[in-house]
Parts: C-alpha cells; structure tokens; sequence
C-alpha cells in the first residue's frame, strides 16, 4: 500500500515511516519542517535501506496537496502534522488554531476528492483533561485545558461529523500517551527545534550539561512519591501501534477510538533514578512548584488496543532512557 506521512519527519512520523517500510508499505511525506529538518529522509533511508518520496510544503497549501494524491495514488494517511507544544499553545492560539484545523480540512478535503477515505489520526491523552478514575478508557470525558488540547478535541470531531456524513470512512483515531525514546541506530529521535519542555528531552540537555539541573515540578501529588505520573511508551512500539491500526483500517469500515500507552504510569523520579542507572551519569535536579494546568497522574488502559489491534508495547523504561540518550549522544 501507499501511505502519505504528513509530519513524516517529525519525532513520530520518521519512527513510523521506517516501521511502515519495514513490512514494504511505500511512503511519501510530507513536512514544512517547521519543527523538523530534511536530513530525516536520509536517516529513514539508511536505515531500511529503501525509498521514501519527500515533498517539502505545508498540509494546508490545497495546490500541492491536490498534486500529490493525483501523482501517487495514496491509499491511506496517517496524520502526524502539527504544533504540539502546550506551554506555546496557550501564548499563540491563533497560530495553533490555524496551522492544526485548516491543514486538517485542507487535507481532508482534498482526500474526500480522491476517494481516499483511510486515516490514522495523531490524537493525545490530553483530550482527556484532568481524568476523574484511572486507568483512562477511551469512552472517558473529553475536555482541553489549552488551545493545543482544543485543536485534537475539534479535529476528533471534525473526523467523527465526517463519519457520519459517509460512512464508507475507514478512520482511526489513537490517542498517544507520553512517547520517549528513540531508534536502537540512535539515527532518529526526538530533535525538537528551540528549549524543550517536555521532560525526557529536558532530562537530556541536563545529562549533556547544556542545562545544569532539572525541575522537578511538584512533589506534593497523591502519587507513589509525590511526583506526577505519566504512561511513557518507547517511540519504536509506538510506531508499530499506526502500523496495526492501519491493518485494522484496510479491513474494518468505522471509525475507532484507541488509547496508546503501556497502561503503567511511572513517576518524574522514577524517570530520572532510570536515567541514571541505566546511563550511569548524574541527572541533578531541584523540587519546585507544580507547573500550571499539570495533573498528579494519568496512564492508559490499552485493553481496547491490545484486543482490537493485536498490538502490544514490548519495550520497558530501561530502554526507553537508553534509546533516548544513544540517539543525543550520536547527534551531537
Ligand atoms: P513533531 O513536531 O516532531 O512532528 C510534527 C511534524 O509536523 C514536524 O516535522 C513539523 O515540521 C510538521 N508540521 C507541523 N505543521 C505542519 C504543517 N502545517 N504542514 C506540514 N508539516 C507540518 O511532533 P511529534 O512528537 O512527532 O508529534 C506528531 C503528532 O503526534 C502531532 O500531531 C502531535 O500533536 C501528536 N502527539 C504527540 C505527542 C508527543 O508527546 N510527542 C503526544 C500526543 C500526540
Ligand atoms: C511529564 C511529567 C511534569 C518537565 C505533554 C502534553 C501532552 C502530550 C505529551 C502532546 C509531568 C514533569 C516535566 C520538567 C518535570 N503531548 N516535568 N520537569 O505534561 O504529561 O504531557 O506531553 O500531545 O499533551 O501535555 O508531559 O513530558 O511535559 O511532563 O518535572 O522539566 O514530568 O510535571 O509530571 P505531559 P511532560
């Protein structure tokens, strides 16, 4: 089959892209690189040894879009593109309003055209909010608590009217949880553009001594020690999660909903005490208050996923803090 990445080059799309060609699917992306860089095709390249189409231009610009479904006869999308960053999100709305909705109609618009009605949707667990019962299913409440969150929210919708207007869609929507990690080559990873704030890359500019501490944001939740809890999941066994929800696309008509984590959450300091074992390097850091609009603790039920999909995380934190620092230390 042939998959159009959008945001292929990103954290999740180049993991993905090398899974996909792994089982000889052929891809095609397409990225503005707004958050990304173009030696990512090369890295996919050498590591599957195989081929990838790139077109350098954004989701929303309807023109190359229309070019490219009419040039490679795309079977599915799976739907990476967007801004992801919360703390942005809530300085810049209108930016992420714009860039997240309108590429998403664009895009869907132009699929409606050329018949191609299968698409794997990048949703996240904050569409959940501040869940009230864990661990999270995915018919909980949906709520956002930033301009982000609202963009995956109304995009979830934007799919569900689609649906319901024709139901000849084959649609999945997968809800991530909190992916780290990167390739065993340590050629892909997370590479964000400006200072992260999430807290695996964070804890990586501390091990390189770009930073000089950490902050531990709270200690004061009703977790195991205190520190917020999160379902991390390794990149890799995420990226076979689009690849089993695609086999799921191709032969179920519908729209479905799942969760993509591990089902266990572990705390800020059981992150770091890993980091440092399993690196055997020193990860300073300093308590301080919790960081606004922050939950103590969310992690998934991935029943749904693992019966529906066949699909089942096979890699652990340890691995999940080594894979994360092989792939800086190989790109510095
Ligand atoms: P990323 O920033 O690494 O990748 C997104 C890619 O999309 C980037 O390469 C960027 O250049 C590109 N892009 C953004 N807007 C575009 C546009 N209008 N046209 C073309 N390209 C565009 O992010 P990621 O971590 O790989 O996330 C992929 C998707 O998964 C995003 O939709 C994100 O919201 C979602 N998600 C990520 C996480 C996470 O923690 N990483 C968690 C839940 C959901
Ligand atoms: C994890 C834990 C922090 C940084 C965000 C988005 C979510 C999804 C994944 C896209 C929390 C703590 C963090 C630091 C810290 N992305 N922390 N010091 O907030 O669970 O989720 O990314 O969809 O939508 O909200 O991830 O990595 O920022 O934080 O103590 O410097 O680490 O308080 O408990 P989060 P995170």
């Amino acid at each position: 089959m042939k998959i159009l990445l959008t945001g292929g080059t990103g954290y999740i799309g180049s993991h993905t892209a090398v899974e996909l060609l792994n089982v000889n699917h052929e891809i095609v992306i397409i990225d503005n690189l707004c958050n990304s860089q173009n030696i990512v095709i090369d890295k996919i390249r050498d590591i599957t040894k195989k081929d990838v189409k790139f077109y350098e231009g954004d989701v929303g610009d309807e023109l190359l879009l229309n070019q490219i479904f009419k040039t490679e006869k795309i079977d599915a999308v799976i739907h990476f593109a967007g801004l992801k960053s919360v703390g942005e999100s809530v300085v810049k709305p209108l930016e992420y309003y714009q860039n997240n909705l309108t590429s998403t109609l664009s895009l869907l618009l132009v699929m409606k055209k050329y018949g191609c009605k299968n698409i794997v949707f990048s949703s996240s667990a904050t569409v959940y909010g501040n869940p009230h019962a864990l661990p999270i299913k995915e018919d909980f409440p949906l709520s956002a608590t930033n301009p982000y969150g609202s963009t995956k929210l109304m995009i979830e919708n934007f799919l569900q009217d689609l649906y319901i207007s024709d139901n000849s869609w084959h649609i999945a929507i997968l809800r991530y949880f909190n992916p780290i990690g990167a390739h065993y080559s340590g050629l892909i990873g997370d590479n964000p553009k400006g200072t992260p704030n999430n807290l695996m890359p964070y804890i990586l500019k501390v091990a390189s001594k770009e930073k000089d501490k950490l902050l531990v944001f709270g200690d004061d939740y009703e977790t195991i020690d205190g520190t917020g809890v999160r379902d991390y999941i390794h990149v890799v066994d995420l990226a076979i999660g689009h690849i089993k929800a695609l086999d799921y696309l191709f032969n179920n008509q519908g729209l479905e909903i799942f969760n993509l984590g591990t089902g266990e959450g572990y705390s800020v300091l059981q992150i770091i005490n890993t980091f440092m074992k399993v690196n055997n390097i020193d990860i300073p850091y300093v308590i301080e208050k919790r960081r606004a609009g922050d939950i103590g603790a969310c992690f998934a039920d991935v029943s749904k996923a693992k019966e529906k999909l066949n699909w089942e995380p096979t890699k652990d934190l340890k691995n999940m803090c080594e894979d994360a620092y092989n792939f800086y230390k190989t790109k510095q």
